[in-house]
């Protein structure tokens, strides 16, 4: 029966709702490496501002960072003596190169105090890597409190069997361990075919410092409270995680399990590893069994109990975040000046988009909806109520909506930066844009969009991906903006008039174009264009009035094959860019931008790909090109089109 509480699906809603305000919150500083999961940090301990312990832990994490420099995954160190020791390890994801894992180790160790800024003892995970310390001797000891729970909200079909193909790959993750020294790596992912088109993958890890038993017990306990019935989550243990998806998140191709070659030698002595090991499980299994049944029991009391109220709950809940979203038109008009031209931002593709500032000095923007849309206001509602559910640090929030007589409304958070385009365009505003902002922001759009493709309860399919839609923070971080349009507008699929295009020219697949065909990869390839417009700073469609090229896909092929790439690239750039990140950069874009869609990558690999240099990129064909003039087929049956299909 596993561990259903924690992911009912209100539950696991408000977890991901308060992870995602928290890392939007706490992200305002540039972008990092390591990409923060959680952390723990009791506030029960703390130490005192400028005390022993506090240098004591600055000293330690100067260790950890600077000794993540060696070629190795895991490091323990202790700093300080007597009373006010600090203990500490980092842990990076096994199959990591090292200088990703150092990157995250230096990253997560500036991270964490800000986080935990007078706590004793913290953990932080991170995608990457994990840190933890202590006031406490923790080291070889299987340690599993405080720990975490997290799952993707969204459910897997044929439940029962995903669940135990994912727990039986697990298994054999853990039974793989077992026999391993104390020291040695202990990492492992199986991925496994759950149907003919869908793998999931699967990872384990314990900090070596363990013993294969400690190892296996921890790997099993976490395993115990993994997720049902989801199609992706995560337990983290100080001591173990595990994970499981149904997208790579670790980097595929040769990483097995578990890696036979243990790094440095084991610390103890053979014998008394052995000894101390068998000891520990004959501790630790008797506490682990009764644990086990004391939460079976626990979780069969609270489950007959939730039942009866759940459905009463959530209902309730829906009507009262209905209630929290819906502002009144007077607020809305008072806010933005009664719409005045002064206050005017832009039009958008489904109205005017106005400036506002609440009575509270919240600034917001206000989209107000043409009014073509037929759909009822409850209906309205409910969609409103699902996107503005959608919440990741690289997507414009939606704060709300009004629904008045004829009007609506929709309310956004203010983005203050305007849009990419109006940077990317404009020779005088280029200098704003080096190669470092780009490169973070082409990162960002694709964790957006992955989280839109994968990680939201709802499978959205932007459809609508250009420069104009993605707007820039004041720390220049990307912000897309429009996703859920066509959810919210219910686009009619009887509606007689097709004559409206939802997409924009130059951005296009060809299977859209051509068949109204619509997928994720449609999505990929508007971002492929994206990454080639910001490389090379011009327009897509300024192609069509010069002499030169074609069309900006004909260019940056023929400078791909060339291998001249510095005329691609946008001259403003001057020389402040990598030239390896520019290339993957260029070849990942041309990946995207097949004529294929099952050779386009997914959104999954294409973060991994950005995130890791160590990953061999396929090699590009021709990309696809289109008709360049005017005068394509531009009408579009819109009837063809599903974006949005509740999973
Ligand atoms: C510890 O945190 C809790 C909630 O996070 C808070 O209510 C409490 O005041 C904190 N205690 C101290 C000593 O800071
Ligand atoms: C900690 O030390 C710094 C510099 O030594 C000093 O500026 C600061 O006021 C001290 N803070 C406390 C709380 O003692
Ligand atoms: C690291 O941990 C081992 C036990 O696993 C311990 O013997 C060793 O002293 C620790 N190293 C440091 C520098 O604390
Ligand atoms: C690595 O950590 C040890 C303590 O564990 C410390 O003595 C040493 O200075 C660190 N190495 C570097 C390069 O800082
Ligand atoms: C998930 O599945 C449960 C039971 O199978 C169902 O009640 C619930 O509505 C589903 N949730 C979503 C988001 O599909
Ligand atoms: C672990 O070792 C035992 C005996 O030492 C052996 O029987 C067992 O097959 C081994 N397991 C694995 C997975 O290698
Ligand atoms: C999964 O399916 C692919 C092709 O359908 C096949 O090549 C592969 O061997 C399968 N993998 C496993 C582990 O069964
Ligand atoms: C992975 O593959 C690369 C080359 O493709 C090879 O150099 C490397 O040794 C392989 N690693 C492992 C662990 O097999």
């Amino acid at each position: 029966m596993g561990l259903p509480q924690p992911c009912r699906f209100n539950l696991c809603m408000t977890l991901l709702v308060l992870y995602f305000l928290i890392s939007f919150l706490s992200h305002t500083r540039t972008e990092a490496v390591a990409t923060y999961v959680h952390h723990k940090c009791p506030n029960t301990t703390t130490f005192a501002t400028n005390s022993t312990y506090q240098s004591n832990l600055n000293n330690l994490l100067t260790y950890l960072s600077s000794n993540a420099t060696r070629n190795i995954e895991f490091y323990n160190a202790t700093a300080g003596n007597s009373v006010d020791t600090v203990y500490g390890l980092f842990l990076c994801r096994g199959d990591l190169p090292v200088d990703t894992c150092q990157s995250c180790i230096a990253d997560a160790t500036k991270d964490i105090v800000q986080r935990c800024p007078t706590e004793r003892v913290a953990v932080g995970w991170y995608d990457e890597c994990m840190l933890h310390y202590s006031d406490q001797y923790f080291f070889g000891s299987m340690v599993t409190d405080p720990y975490r729970i997290l799952c993707n909200p969204q459910n897997i079909s044929d439940q029962t069997r995903f669940d135990q193909l994912v727990r039986a790959k697990l298994s054999g993750l853990a039974s793989g361990i077992i026999n391993l020294s104390t020291g040695a790596k202990k990492f492992g992912t199986k991925q496994a075919n759950f149907t003919a088109l869908r793998i999931v993958y699967t990872l384990a890890q314990c900090t070596p410092d363990l013993s294969g038993y400690d190892c296996t017990s921890c790997l099993r306990l976490a395993k115990q409270k993994l997720p049902s019935g989801k199609r992706g989550g995560r337990v983290l243990f100080p001591s173990c995680i595990v994970r499981f998806e149904i997208y790579p998140f670790y980097l595929t191709g040769n990483t097995s399990a578990p890696p036979p070659t243990p790094v440095p030698p084991p610390p103890t002595p053979k014998g008394k590893s052995h000894i101390s090991s068998l000891t520990i499980v004959a501790i630790v299994a008797p506490i682990i069994v009764s644990a086990v049944l004391f939460f079976m029991g626990y979780c069969f009391l609270i489950r007959r109990k939730a039942s009866k109220t759940i459905q009463e709950e959530n209902a309730a809940n829906e009507i009262s975040i209905v209630e929290s979203l819906q502002f009144d038109f007077a607020t809305i008009e008072a806010a933005t000046n009664k719409f005045s031209d002064a206050n005017k931002l832009g039009e958008g593709g489904f109205g005017q988009v106005y400036k506002g500032i609440l009575l509270n000095g919240q600034e917001i923007a206000v989209k107000r909806l043409s009014r073509w849309s037929r759909q009822g206001a409850g209906e309205f509602k409910n969609e409103v109520v699902l996107v503005a559910k959608l919440q990741h640090r690289n997507l414009v929030r939606l704060l709300g909506f009004c629904l008045e007589g004829e009007e609506k409304i929709l309310v956004y958070e203010f983005v203050p930066n305007k849009s990419l385009d109006y940077f990317l365009y404009e020779p005088e505003r280029h200098g704003k844009l080096d190669w470092s902002k780009r490169y973070k922001i082409i990162g960002g759009i694709a964790r957006g969009i992955l989280y839109l493709h994968e990680d939201s309860r709802l499978k959205i399919i932007h459809r609508d991906l250009k420069a104009s839609n993605v707007l820039l923070d004041e720390n220049m971080n990307p912000k897309i903006s429009d996703f859920g349009m066509a959810k919210i507008f219910a686009i009619d699929q009887t509606q007689a008039n097709t004559s409206r295009v939802v997409g924009t020219f130059g951005y296009m697949s060809p299977e859209y174009v051509m068949h109204a065909q619509f997928s994720t990869k449609s999505d990929v390839y508007s971002f492929g264009i994206l990454i080639l417009v910001i490389l090379c700073g011009k327009k897509n469609t300024s192609f069509y009035q010069s002499d030169g090229p074609a069309d900006l896909l004909s260019f940056a092929w023929k400078h791909w094959e060339d291998g001249t790439l510095l005329e691609f690239l946008d001259p403003t750039l001057g020389d402040s860019y990598l030239r390896n990140e520019v290339i993957r950069c260029l070849q990942i874009g041309l990946l995207c931008v097949q004529e294929n869609p099952v050779d386009r990558p997914t959104m999954a690999s294409i973060v991994l790909m950005l995130n890791s240099y160590s990953i061999t990129l396929p090699s590009p064909q021709n990309p696809a090109y289109l008709q360049t003039e005017q005068n394509m087929p531009l009408s579009i049956n819109e009837a063809s089109i599903t974006e949005v299909y509740p999973r």
